[in-house]
This record gives C-alpha cells, structure tokens and sequence, in this order.
C-alpha cells in the first residue's frame, strides 16, 4: 500500500485539538433527566420543532431518547449518507442535527438557506481534529497529481480542497469508479477505512494517518476469544476499525448497512463491532435476536471512549430543548468555503443517484 507516514494522529500538538478533548466532551455529557421530566421535555420538543417548520435528523450512535424523537417527529434516524441527504430533501425551514460538527456542517453546506441547529456545537470528531485544513492543504498541495477524496469526517475547510467526499458506505463504488478511471487517489483522513477500501479496490491510494478514537480500540484478539465463545454469531464491523479486526468481521459496512445485515441475516447472534449507540436500533428492529458489542479492553486499551463516542455523547433532551427555545448553536460555515466544500459533496450525491445505493431519502425513509 502507498503510503505516507505524517505526524497526524489523535494527539495533536494543539491543546485545543488534543486528546484531552475527550475528556473535555465527556465532562459535557448532558445529566440523564428524570423519567417524568423525560416525558415533558420531550414533549415540549415535539411543539417546538412544529411551531418552528424543524425537522430533527439524528445519528445512530445519539442517546435512544434523541433517536426516537427523530422517527417520532418526522424526522430520521441514519448514517452519515442518509443524513445529508434527507436534510437536503426536507421541506423545513430549519435542521436540527442531532450528532457531530461535521454532521451539522455538511446540512449547512447542502443548505445554505436554512438554519441548521445542534444541541451542542463543540460535538467534534477525532478524524475531523486530527485532520487540520492547513496541513491537509500542504499534503494536497505536494500531491497534484492526486485526485482528492474525502471522508465525510471532516471540516468544511477541507472538504473545500476534495475532489470528492464519500462517507463509509459509498467510500468503495467510488473509489472503484475512480481507479478505473486510471486516477491516483489522495485519501484523508481516516487510514483504517482507507486502508480497506485500498484492499478492496486495488486502486493507488496515498493516505493520511487520522483514526477514530472509538473504532481504534476494538482489539482482535480479544474479538476472536469472543468469536470462540459464540460460534453462532455474526460479526459485523465498521471500516474506521483496525485492519485485524476488520479481517474478522462477515460483514463490513456503514451504520445503515451493518443493520440492514442484522436485520436480514438468519443468525440469532451477533458481535458488533462500531459505537454501543447502534445497539438500541438493533434490538428494536429485531427484538428476538441477541446483540454483543465487540471488546474494547485488552492489552494497550486506554478506553478513552468505550465503544461510545464522547462526542455523540454531548447530544440530550434537554440542550436540544435549549437551543429550540433560545434559537442559539446555529452552524455557520463562511460561505465561500461553504460553496467549494458543496462541490464534492453534491458530486457524492450524483454518484449514488446514478449507481441507484440504495438511501433513504423523503418518501423512502
Ligand atoms: P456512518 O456514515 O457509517 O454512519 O459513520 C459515521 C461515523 O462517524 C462512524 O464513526
Ligand atoms: Fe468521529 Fe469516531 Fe465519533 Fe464517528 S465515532 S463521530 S468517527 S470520533
């Protein structure tokens, strides 16, 4: 595999950018409300995005609360893809992107005209943060000859240097598209997912050193000890894992795609290998199956997430309740970046038109 080593990884010479940060977004994990407080919170939420023209798109890896008050409101519950593309469909004046910054960036990139909200802007990504616009630039800049693909994990900072954006369950066909092309790739930032999809495809690609903090502590060997212990299970796996975790898996796919798996397979267990946020789609749309997540712990875990994304973590009832009522959190992305970085995003969009992948859009959620 071509690839370049460069100190980019979760420990970022910024103290702003550094690991502490996770430490930072669990300290802003919102307080769990009270049952009975639960119900008038969400309540109040349901009148407020009505009365506002708002629709609530959440990611899998959200509390349960945040995830059935999505579905409940006309809203959806999806991966990365699903997400872009039903905000972009909706009629609403305002989204309200229950996930990460990224998440609520690409909605105000898609969307220029409306105003985006989320429960809590400094919801980050370690791919995001681990991928600086000024550093990507330089490693754009000593690859010309590269065609640029991005993973949707990223500021609109650089997005507005990619040829292409692609989130994990496109990241394959268009790559493959691309290599058939003959076209050289420069990938960022994640080089598990990166490393897979070079596998995969074959194609030349140039890769940047980011990681998940969540998918990075999947550990194999402890996998395969769990494996052993449930011959019967399924594994599936989300490409930001390691490459020997990967190697483990039967399925390997997107958030979407690995519960369109579980849902369709015969088997009555499985492992899961990708953030416990998942689990509770799955056990809802397949009550009589059994679902483990995949260990974290082992030898060299530190365990800075656990198999749940601290950032996704920073999204509850009661600060989407608050920024309903006080209007604050808007995303704001400037907008001459905003209108480079749409150009490889509506590119992605076009591309799973044209190969018909199979998302959820309005009218097919
Ligand atoms: P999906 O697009 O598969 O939902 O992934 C988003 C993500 O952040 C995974 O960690
Ligand atoms: Fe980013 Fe990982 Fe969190 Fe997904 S789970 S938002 S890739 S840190």
């Amino acid at each position: 595999m071509s690839e370049q080593k460069i100190p980019i990884a979760y420990d970022h010479p910024d103290p702003a950018r550094s690991s502490c940060s996770t430490a930072q977004a669990w300290a802003k994990k919102p307080r769990e409300p009270e049952a009975g407080d639960k119900a008038e919170l969400t309540e109040r939420i349901k009148r407020l995005l009505k009365e506002q023209d708002a629709v609530l798109v959440a990611h899998y890896y959200v509390h349960p609360d945040l995830q059935d008050l999505a579905e409940a409101t006309g809203g959806i519950v999806s991966d990365s893809l699903d997400m872009a593309n039903f905000g972009h469909q909706h009629p609403a004046k305002t989204i309200v992107v229950a996930g990460v910054r990224f998440m609520g960036e690409t909605a105000k990139i898609l969307n220029p005209e409306k105003r985006v909200l989320m429960p809590d802007l400094e919801a980050e990504c370690s791919l995001d943060l681990g991928c600086p616009a000024d550093e990507f630039a330089a490693f754009c800049d000593a690859h010309p000859d590269r065609e640029v693909v991005v993973y949707a994990n990223t500021s609109a900072a650089v997005k507005a240097r990619a040829d292409w954006m692609v989130t994990s369950s496109i990241a394959l066909p268009l790559v493959r598209h691309l290599h058939a092309q003959g076209k050289k790739i420069l990938w960022a930032p994640d080089r598990h997912l990166g490393g897979y999809v070079q596998e995969q495809t074959g194609a030349d690609m140039l890769l940047w050193q980011g990681s998940c903090i969540v998918h990075d502590e999947y550990k194999a060997k402890e996998l395969q000890e769990l494996k052993a212990q449930h011959p019967g299970a399924l594994v599936l796996v989300h490409p930001e894992s390691p490459r020997a975790v990967v190697q483990l898996a039967d399925v390997v796919g997107s958030t979407s795609q690995l519960i369109s798996a579980a849902q369709k397979a015969a088997n009555t267990e499985f492992i899961v290998a990708t953030d416990n946020g998942i689990l509770h789609k799955m056990r809802t749309l397949c009550p009589e199956k059994t679902f483990l997540e995949a260990p974290t712990a082992g030898h060299g875990a530190n365990c800075t997430s656990c198999s749940h994304c601290p950032w996704m973590a920073m999204n509850g009832l009661s600060n989407l309740l608050a920024v309903l009522e006080r209007g604050h959190n808007e995303v704001r992305v400037d907008p001459v970046t905003g209108e480079r970085a749409r150009l490889p995003i509506a590119r992605m969009l076009d591309f799973a038109r044209q190969i018909k992948l199979p998302t959820r859009g309005i009218g097919n959620a």
